[in-house]
């Protein structure tokens, strides 16, 4: 039986579509199973015969991170300690999900695996503790790490984009960060992949969708798909501007961008280019967005 962590968050919602889509044998829950709350963890699997675990639930506001750190490490790093405990317990496999912003964004080229973690934010160093805190309490882990999530549920940037781009005339997005958008539906989908494989290639991972590119050119694909799909129906100028007109309470790496070369290689896994995602996205979920 898989258990699902967090499943009304935008990725839990897509890695459970598809659970029950295949009507594979689940349970799933969110902040009714408090991952900060060991004893109610333990009597939540008792008598449960889980043989994985998918962590999707954590505290994901980047920059309310900032003014609540003791909160994002209670959720980001005491939660995953636990659910690895948890694991250990009952003998299940975990995939936990993390984040490019681990990283501080000072590599010219891709990151890989191996490289070190550095984060320049509270968010990001709660994650990371986290992922710390899985490595040393189990063996049988995968912790995937992700950036610039989208989906269907819950706040994102297409979401916002979208809103602004229906309010006004000019919009100004940041150019000088760079990374990788990622579909929550094709990350769910490789979570899938992982039990199904059922690998014993433990360790880290990377996973994005395909292509590089800024949040300003990620901004005008956005335009430019729902354009095409009838999401908008007026000019609306998009600008560059770079981060230091963009003020914001957390930083956030320059570069994040992730190699996905060992994910795509063990798990013998396709991935994506970003704007054939995001185009799907647009025009399959058009009458939500
Ligand atoms: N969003 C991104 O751009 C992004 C980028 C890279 C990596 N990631 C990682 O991807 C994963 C999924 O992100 P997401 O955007 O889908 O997150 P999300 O939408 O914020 O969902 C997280 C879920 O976890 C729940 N949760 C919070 N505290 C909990 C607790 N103590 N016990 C049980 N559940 C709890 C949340 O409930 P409430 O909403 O009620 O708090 C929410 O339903 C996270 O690990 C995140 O760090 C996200």
């Amino acid at each position: 039986m898989i258990w699902l962590i967090g499943n009304r968050g935008m990725l839990g919602m897509e890695v459970e579509t598809l659970l029950n889509r295949q009507k594979r044998d689940h349970i799933a829950t969110d902040v009714e199973v408090d991952i900060t709350n060991i004893e109610q963890l333990k009597e939540f699997v008792s008598n449960k015969p889980i043989s994985w675990i998918i962590n999707c639930a954590a505290y994901t506001s980047v920059d309310k991170a900032e003014d609540e750190p003791e909160l994002a490490f209670k959720i980001n790093a005491d939660g995953p300690l636990n659910i690895a405990q948890i694991a250990v317990k009952k003998n299940a496999r975990l995939i936990h999900i993390s984040t490019d912003y681990v990283f501080d964004g000072t590599k010219e080229g891709a990151y890989l695996e191996t490289d070190l973690p550095n984060p320049i934010n509270i968010y990001g160093k709660s994650k990371f503790k986290g992922e710390k805190n899985i490595a040393e309490t189990i063996k049988t882990y995968f912790i995937i790490r992700s950036a610039w999530l989208y989906g269907k549920n819950g706040a994102n940037f297409v979401r916002t984009m979208l809103n602004l781009f229906r309010e006004k005339t000019e919009v100004k997005i940041v150019a000088d960060q760079w990374s990788s958008p990622t579909y929550a539906s094709d990350l769910a989908e490789a979570v899938i992949r992982i039990i199904d494989i059922d690998p014993v290639t433990f360790g880290l991972y990377h996973f994005t969708n395909e292509g590089r590119t800024n949040w300003y050119q990620f901004a005008t694909e956005i335009y430019n798909f729902a354009k095409i799909e009838g999401l908008i129906d007026r000019y609306v100028r998009v600008l560059p501007i770079e981060t230091g007109q963009y003020q914001t309470k957390a930083k956030r790496p320059v570069n994040s961008y992730l190699s996905k070369e060992k994910i795509s290689r063990d798990f013998n896994l396709n991935l994506i280019p970003w704007k054939e995602s995001l185009a799907r996205f647009i025009s399959t979920s058009r009458h939500g967005l």
